[in-house]
């Protein structure tokens, strides 16, 4: 890469330009947006069909799209089966490494067997197509074969990040009304074990409709494993029944594949839903041309598959561009700090997807723990969840891509599927812009009166047409999936993200983060109400709001006001209690930074929180326009 000093911009050197997937983006971005169908069909082309689809795009329900409408397709048939038919057979498709070094490899071959045998495991388990699966499992291969069998079979996954805690899994569960739950004994993380099967045993308990849990042994501790319930994994496969051999269900293009849960601005979180054909065109699409694939690549994407990006980039899309994955189960600084630049090394990853949470954490350790690395292989780097600051871009490029490696800053969600808007690798890029749309992706920033800001200014990130990664809908609620994304620009059609932006003279989008009570900490998704209703259901609460505030490694931290009942008092140790109390409701993640004893909250007339006002005081920002504050 060469830096223009004068510009600000980095520029993509010739070598990197002569290999790229895509050699121009203007001319190609125009016909695109011009005739979107004609793109995505064109693009949908590079997979295989069992049917080809009738219609490329069916909107007689908005927002509820159908892409690929009549199509027949299995995400399972495209990453796996048609390797099988190729020199990928023999390819490694998963390198996968423990945190306490175990090491084991699988080929594209060894993987179908794998799979297949997990599927026989859930059909003996009376698993048919449609059922929901909640899997709760350690980064392991078989979180990702458990993924990959519910798909061949045409049932439906629902993965719960192995952080979340047993109150959180098991509404997740409810939702969903899994019979049958996945899980392992452990995972390592840091040196210790991560007791996910106590986790699954307390949460099942509140789930009426789970009949089965099949638990995969990584660490031997000790579980307690309930009669007639519980099953080992590796009893089951050592049955007759868990055969290597299972046909790929022909599924529907529009049939779901995986529901995930997301946090939104009010209530409990989403099963958002993606779909087989939409989704697999998509997600293969943009990793191939974004990340300008390669057969003979190794790809790490460092995220885990409990959210979005390790479902589409970790697991899917790779897999379906015929790649090899590289997945690591534990801590980035475990044992050391060099625990990442030591197996990028060992194994020669070429390129390597992140957040900025995890760049500045592994930045803070000094230069020194990678430079003594041979990162030569890596020859693109991405980043995701959250805006990276423009320090922490020019150290993942001057120190981990030794000044010659492109990052795609990659703009998206959830609900969106895949990459929105994101660099490619051929153009100029500006640290901390995550550049332009994608092909067949109309973004804008609008004011409140749905005008495009000047450039420079703030306003609401929008995005003006369909694509086929676009989640299907909420899981059992059509009405907030009309009202979450598409009420506030109901006249014009567009989608609502909930982020602000700002473009820039040059058209680059720069995303400056969530304009909703959505808080992102790490790059993780948290709703400010469900850390909200975990504080008021500690006895001692009776209000409580949270804001996010500014924080160096994490992007964001939690900050809570809690006004307390009569009779308790503020004290260090309730302050800790309370923290404890968010952590064990939901998770670690959710664990407040700091809590705060207040005798009110401000409220408008209506009582709504006006957390604005929260945030400002904190930040020692002018408060705004108090005049809808009733004290
Ligand atoms: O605020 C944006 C932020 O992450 C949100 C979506 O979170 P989630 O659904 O968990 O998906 C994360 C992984 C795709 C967005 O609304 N976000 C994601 N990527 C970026 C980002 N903010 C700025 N720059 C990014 N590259």
């Amino acid at each position: 890469m060469t830096f223009d000093e004068r510009k600000g911009m980095y520029y993509p050197t010739d070598d990197i330009i002569d290999q790229a997937n895509v050699k121009e983006y203007e001319k190609r971005y125009q016909s695109s947006i011009e005739n979107p169908e004609s793109f995505w069909a064109e693009q949908a082309e590079n997979l295989v069909w069992y049917k080809k689809w009738d219609k490329v795009l069916d909107d007689s329900d908005k927002p509820f799209y159908k892409w690929f409408q009549g199509g027949k397709i299995n995400i399972v048939h495209n990453a796996i089966d048609r390797h099988l038919k190729t020199a990928n057979r023999n390819k490694l498709a998963i390198i996968w490494e423990g945190e306490n070094g175990d090491v084991t490899t699988f080929s594209y071959h060894a993987l179908n067997r794998e799979v297949s045998k997990f599927a026989n495991v859930l059909k003996s388990m009376g698993v048919k197509k449609g059922d929901i699966v909640t899997i709760y499992m350690p980064q392991i291969p078989e979180q990702v074969f458990a993924m990959l069998a519910c798909a061949k079979i045409g049932a439906v996954h629902s993965v719960v990040y192995g952080g979340f805690s047993h109150e959180a899994l098991s509404e997740r569960i409810r939702d969903a009304e899994s019979r049958v739950v996945v899980t392992a004994d452990g995972g390592y993380r840091r040196g210790k074990i991560n007791d996910l099967k106590s986790i699954v045993n307390e949460a099942v308990v509140r789930c009426p409709t789970v009949e089965v849990v099949i638990t995969v042994r990584r660490t031997r501790q000790e579980v307690y494993m309930e009669s007639d319930r519980d099953y080992w994994y590796h009893d089951l496969e050592s049955l007759p029944i868990a055969s290597i051999k299972c046909e790929t269900e022909e599924t529907d293009a529009n049939d779901m594949l995986f529901l995930l849960y997301t946090s939104g601005s009010t209530g409990k979180p989403k099963g958002m839903i993606h779909t087989h054909g939409g989704y697999s065109v998509y997600i293969s699409t943009t990793h191939r041309l974004v990340f300008d694939i390669k057969p003979e690549d190794r790809f790490w994407c460092a995220a885990d598959p409990g959210w979005i990006t390790g479902h589409s980039y970790m697991v899917y899309a790779p897999l379906i561009n015929g790649a090899t994955i590289f997945m690591y189960e534990g801590a980035p600084n475990h044992p050391y700090p060099n625990r990442w630049w030591r197996m990028i090394e060992k194994y020669g990853i070429n390129i390597l997807y992140t957040s900025p949470t995890a760049i500045r954490g592994l930045m803070r350790y000094g230069s020194s723990w990678v430079t003594r690395h041979d990162l030569s292989s890596l020859r693109l780097l991405g980043s995701v969840g959250e805006p990276i600051n423009p320090e922490a871009w020019r150290w993942y490029y001057s120190v981990v891509g030794n000044e010659k490696c492109p990052i795609m800053d990659t703009w998206w969600q959830t609900e969106t599927g895949g990459f929105m808007i994101t660099p490619l690798p051929i153009m100029p890029l500006k640290p901390g812009s995550a550049s332009k749309p994608f092909f067949g992706i109309e973004a804008g920033v609008v004011d409140e009166n749905h005008q495009p800001v000047k450039p420079g200014e703030e306003g609401a990130l929008v995005i003006k047409n369909i694509w086929p990664g676009l989640a299907a809908g909420i899981y059992k609620d059509r009405d907030k999936f009309i009202e979450t994304y598409w009420k506030k620009y109901e006249k014009e059609g567009w989608y609502l993200p909930g982020d602000s932006a700002r473009i820039d003279e040059d058209g680059y989008i720069w995303v400056l983060g969530r304009s909703d009570d959505v808080i992102k900490v790490s790059g993780y998704r948290l709703g400010t109400s469900e850390i909200e209703s975990a504080l008021i259901t500690h006895p001692s609460v009776v209000e409580a709001a949270v804001i996010p505030l500014p924080h160096n490694i994490k992007g964001n931290a939690i900050h809570a006001f809690v006004v307390l009942k009569d009779g308790y008092s503020a004290s260090r140790e309730l302050e800790t209690e309370l923290k404890n109390h968010v952590s064990s409701e939901m998770g670690p993640i959710a664990k407040p930074d700091e809590i705060l004893f207040t005798v009110a909250l401000p409220k408008t007339r209506s009582g709504k929180i006006m957390r604005r006002v929260l945030k400002a005081r904190a930040l020692g920002q002018d408060e705004g326009d108090l005049s809808t504050l009733e004290e």
